[in-house]
């Protein structure tokens, strides 16, 4: 999808995955894991940033990025009234070269949201943004959806795309939005 299809959706603030705070298996795995060591993080299809404040909160140094402007504004926005501190960028995560390269990666709606003939680009995005011994922590959305966004997956695509590149730490299911409640599953991986 363009940057121009997202952009507009965020105009029209025609954006249902929008749920006003972060997702709930993020908050709850991030306060499991007090003993993680506080780096870099990146949180690509950031939207309005819920999810980077969070790890702002727990006192890792992030960067959201996005490809549609008006999220990319309104993270910044909400993040100053929040009187936290994080950075947005704007910008393609599949295809762009990473200004730096990050500690953690998190995923929560970007991977569903790309066109599925993307997805071998995304899990080199991944591979290209993360530092050797970097973690991905993903909140996949097993839906069976072919007509997206959202595009469905299921656990077996997950394992199989990156399990080539990445070990697999552990899987789970979070809990949820009411709405996503068993449709969503969580997955931390280390690079190599
Ligand atoms: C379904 S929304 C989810 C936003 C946010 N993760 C959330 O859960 O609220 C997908 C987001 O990914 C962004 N996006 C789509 N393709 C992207 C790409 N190639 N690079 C960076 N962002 C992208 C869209 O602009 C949109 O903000």
């Amino acid at each position: 999808m363009s940057q121009k299809y997202w952009d507009e959706l965020y105009k029209k603030n025609e954006t249902p995955w929008e749920k006003g705070e972060a997702s709930p298996g993020l908050v709850d795995f991030l306060t499991a894991h007090p003993e993680l060591s506080r780096g870099t993080v990146l949180v690509p299809g950031c939207g309005t940033g819920h999810d980077a404040r969070v790890w702002a909160k727990f006192g890792f140094t992030v960067t959201g990025y996005d490809i549609a402007p008006s999220a990319v504004a309104l993270a910044k926005e909400k993040t100053a009234a929040a009187f936290l501190t994080a950075d947005f960028k704007l910008g393609d995560f599949l295809r762009d070269e990473p200004p730096q390269l990050f500690d953690w990666i998190f995923e929560h709606t970007c991977f569903c949201a790309i066109q599925p003939d993307e997805r071998e680009l995304y899990v080199a995005a991944v591979q290209r943004w993360l530092k050797p011994g970097g973690q991905y922590v993903a909140v996949n959305y097993l839906i069976p959806d072919t007509d997206g966004p959202p595009f469905g997956t299921t656990r077996e695509e997950i394992v199989e795309r990156f399990s080539p590149v990445f070990t697999l730490v552990e899987d789970w299911v979070p809990r949820s939005y009411e709405n996503r409640t068993g449709l969503e599953r969580m997955f931390w991986w280390k690079k190599g």
